[in-house]
């Protein structure tokens, strides 16, 4: 099918570089200009693993355009994906005015019926508006559109995974044309029909994935729901392990031990400094936003949020009461990015610590993998490190902010040798307290015996 994507940004570049990858003719737009010309020249405006190897590989076989002009994108296909951002306003609802001017765009620009499908993460009804704008916006060409909801799950870092393999696929509609429609889109990924170009965590007898038909209400509803259910489960996760480090007990085995239960699971349950990123913390305050205007009290979630919130609270209250003074002090910071394996520093809960740090008269020296870069306009004053060696070096502290693999496989003889003091605060339970205790630091870490 030929496929538009409007909005490349993490949802519409993955989106747009995998419906190519199994099988289809997309183009690409974005109103930031900038964006479309680092792409065309070969570069990528984000760091998704997975997206280096597709892109080049479908411009090449001439399956994925990218073009600035809109019009041009919109004539050329039978299906808009619309993925571009839905940020927060200062109050926490969700900006919609980019679904708008895209509503707009497509309506008076589409010369033909086309299937008009909502990616972007949208408070429910959002579909209900956006069927009425194109409606309104199309009065003078009378073109008709299909509208579906379809969600995405992708999660930073794994998302080409995610897409090509992933346990459901939703989709909200009204009508049997744009279920078969979509069906025929995600038909490859439905039976499986494609080579997935990367690692993925799938395996041949993983089950194929649930084709779940709502509708475009619920479709809506079940994004907000599962982002905000995964949050509420840290969040509890971080409580117990408050609760745990008051009784003595270790929140690793108490979770190891939940998570077995099939009605819990293991996954969401790790408690540290918290979650980030640009999913989490708006969708809960969206759909937060959302319950309330539809007269619904949604406190369990507001809890949620201010439990998230006061775990850098916490943090800081491990990091005074080993250091006493904080300001001074020279510290080292490992990992800025809001959770391993990307750039992003979105929301992090690591930048809000360096800048609690930094307000209190710290010296810092941080150290991340993948987001300095991403990291140094919001955070001037520190001092950037070459290696996670060169954050230690000298600290009377190393803090663990973002639980990046290589950090649990440092030379940690070498780093207790280069630190003014050996004392680590783990904010993301990466290490073990028993083999940092054998190999002589002082170590602190979230709900598990120091
Ligand atoms: C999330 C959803 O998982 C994805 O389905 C959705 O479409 C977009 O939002 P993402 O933002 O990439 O994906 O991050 P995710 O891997 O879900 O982690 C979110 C945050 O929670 C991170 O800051 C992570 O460090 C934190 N987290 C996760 C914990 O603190 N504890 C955990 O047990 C799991």
């Amino acid at each position: 099918m030929k496929i538009v994507v409007i909005g490349t940004g993490y949802v519409g570049l993955v989106t747009g570089a995998c419906l190519a990858e199994i099988g289809h003719e997309v183009t690409c737009t974005d109103n930031d200009a900038r964006k479309i010309e680092t792409l065309e020249s070969g570069g990528l405006p984000i760091f998704e693993p997975g997206l280096e190897k597709i892109i080049p590989r479908m411009r090449k076989e001439g399956r994925l355009k990218f073009c600035s002009n809109p019009a041009d994108a919109i004539a050329f296909g039978d299906a808009i994906f619309i993925c571009v951002g839905t940020p927060p306003l200062p109050s926490g609802e969700a900006d919609l005015s980019a679904i708008d001017h895209v509503a707009r765009l497509v309506a008076t620009e589409a010369k033909s019926p086309k299937l008009v499908v909502e990616k972007s993460t949208v408070p429910a009804r959002t579909g209900q508006e956006l069927k009425r704008a194109l409606a309104v916006y199309a009065r003078k060409t009378n073109v008709t559109f299909h509208v579906a909801s379809n969600p995405e799950f992708l999660r930073e870092g794994t998302a080409v995974g995610d897409f090509l393999h992933p346990d459901r696929i939703v989709v909200g509609v009204e009508d049997q044309t744009a279920e078969k429609q979509l069906r025929d889109i995600y038909g490859p990924v439905l039976e499986r029909k494609f080579s997935c170009p990367v690692h993925s965590p799938a395996c041949p007898d993983e089950p194929l994935p649930a084709w779940v038909v709502t509708s475009i209400n619920s479709a809506e509803l079940i994004k907000h729901a599962s982002n905000s259910f995964l949050a509420m489960k840290i969040s509890y996760a971080n409580m117990v392990a408050d609760l745990a480090e008051k009784l003595d007990a270790d929140i690793e085995e108490v979770v190891r031990a939940m998570g077995l239960d099939p009605r819990i699971g293991p996954a969401f349950l790790s408690a540290g400094l918290g979650f980030g990123g640009f999913c989490f913390p708006k969708d809960l305050q969206a759909f937060v936003h959302l319950a309330e205007r539809s007269g619904v009290d949604f406190a369990l979630l507001k809890e949620v949020e201010k439990i998230n919130k006061r775990r850098i609270d916490r943090f800081f209250e491990k990091i005074r009461g080993a250091l006493w003074v904080v300001r001074g002090k020279q510290l080292g910071v490992l990992g800025l990015a809001f959770k391993p394996n990307t750039d992003d520093i979105r929301f992090a809960p690591a930048i809000e610590l360096v800048k609690r740090l930094v307000a209190e008269g710290a010296r810092v020296r941080a150290y991340d993998p993948a987001a300095m870069e991403k990291a140094r306009p919001e955070l001037a004053e520190v001092e950037y490190a070459k290696s996670a060696y060169d954050a230690a070096e000298n600290a009377e502290a190393l803090l663990i902010a973002t639980e990046w693999k290589e950090f649990r496989d440092l030379d940690w003889n070498k780093i207790r040798e280069s630190m003014a003091r050996p004392l680590i605060v783990d904010g993301r339970n990466l290490l073990s307290p028993q083999q940092m205790k054998a190999l002589g630091f002082e170590y602190l870490s979230f709900g598990r015996p120091s």
